[in-house]
């Protein structure tokens, strides 16, 4: 047995006791694996993770993950079920219910289909959220988590140093992301913590743009948003370069943004509001005039998920401790021009804030 994930446990049916949840039903791939060590994607199969407050745990996979579920998780009950037979029987025979049972289930994992499936099958009508207990324990990150972190930020420095080495006019988006991810999975990178993005000219200015066959060109921003997973632990980072030289109004976007991130990491210390993160970047941009032209949130905490607690907006009162990470990514978004975002990795230290990501933030001028 596993003492972290032990400790674990225990932390987690301490938080259901206190909100009377007598019957959990983990379904996301990330807590299962928080909880157990045991880590697999389902797809469309049913995989779940009972905890009652009695103390039994059952671990219910796909037969074809069964061995596995075994080899790699902490726990002694664990089953299996075959594509004809499906979940219904073992989870019968196994989970005592009543019609009274609070049933904790991740209300924005699951689908209303499978909510649907648990009400007829086991006859219950009360169902809780148990998201904000999961955002609770895992929101500060112990050593052995930190230890993970950094070493996927390192392999996403390592990505945007490929992605740049590679870049020439008349390359597509498309051929640099090859180029990246081929050169990772060499060095025994499994996967990419979401899909790589590489935008060139114009579309740099979409925050959420999708790469494509666009060719890059003298005078076009390119912006790298992109990240690896370690150990089940994500990396997320964004360099912004330029081909050739930068116009005024390119240069002038690129130094407000850099800026910005930097003021705005300064800002990061224990006991001080979350917002105040936000807020730090979002006044410096706003005075420089471009406060309209950024458009989303300063950053998002970051762990199993890509995207977990802490956000990091402007109305955030939560405040800041030790041990949590997420990311500081500012960014201007010129329609015309291009946009402009950088993003780092941080950890909260006992006095102020340890960077994990390290590729150099100056203005590259790609073929100078
Ligand atoms: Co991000």
């Amino acid at each position: 047995m596993d003492k972290r994930l032990d400790k674990r446990i225990e932390r987690f049916m301490n938080w259901m006791k206190r909100e009377q949840i007598d019957l959990a039903l983990v379904t996301s791939p990330t807590n299962i694996y928080y909880l157990t060590g045991f880590y697999s994607n389902p797809h469309e199969r049913f995989m779940g993770l009972f905890l009652s407050l009695t103390g039994d745990l059952l671990l219910i996979v796909p037969e074809l993950d069964q061995k596995q579920a075994i080899e790699k998780s902490n726990l002694t009950h664990v089953f299996g079920f075959s594509d004809a037979e499906g979940p219904d029987g073992i989870i019968r025979k196994h989970i005592q219910v009543s019609h009274n049972t609070r049933l904790g289930i991740e209300q924005g994992n699951i689908n209303y289909k499978t909510v649907l499936w648990l009400q007829r099958l086991l006859q219950i009508e009360n169902f809780l959220n148990l998201e904000s207990g999961f955002n609770e324990l895992r929101l500060i990150k112990d050593e052995t988590e930190i230890k993970s972190l950094q070493e996927a930020a390192y392999f996403a420095d390592r990505a945007v140093e490929i992605g740049i080495q590679s870049l020439q006019s008349g390359k597509s988006e498309l051929e640099i992301i090859a180029e990246i991810e081929y050169q990772l999975k060499k060095q025994g990178i499994e996967r990419m913590s979401f899909d790589t993005m590489v935008l060139t000219g114009k579309k740099s200015a979409l925050p959420h743009g999708k790469p494509g066959k666009d060719k890059i060109q003298e005078g076009d921003f390119v912006l790298f948003d992109l990240g690896v997973v370690v150990n089940g632990y994500c990396s997320d980072i964004s360099r912004t370069v330029i081909m050739g030289n930068p116009s005024e109004e390119q240069r002038k976007i690129y130094t407000i943004v850099r800026q910005a991130q930097q003021l705005a990491i300064e800002t990061v210390k224990p006991n001080i509001p979350i917002k105040q993160v936000d807020l730090t970047a979002r006044e410096y941009i706003s005075k420089a005039g471009y406060g309209e032209y950024f458009i989303h949130r300063t950053g998002h905490g970051l762990g199993l998920d890509i995207h977990e607690s802490p956000s990091i907006h402007e109305k955030n009162e939560e405040i800041i401790k030790q041990g949590m990470v997420f990311t500081i990514e500012p960014g201007i978004y010129l329609p015309q021009i291009g946009g402009v975002r950088i993003e780092d990795d941080v950890v909260v230290t006992d006095n102020g804030v340890h960077v994990l990501t390290t590729f150099t933030k100056e203005l590259l001028q790609i073929g100078k």
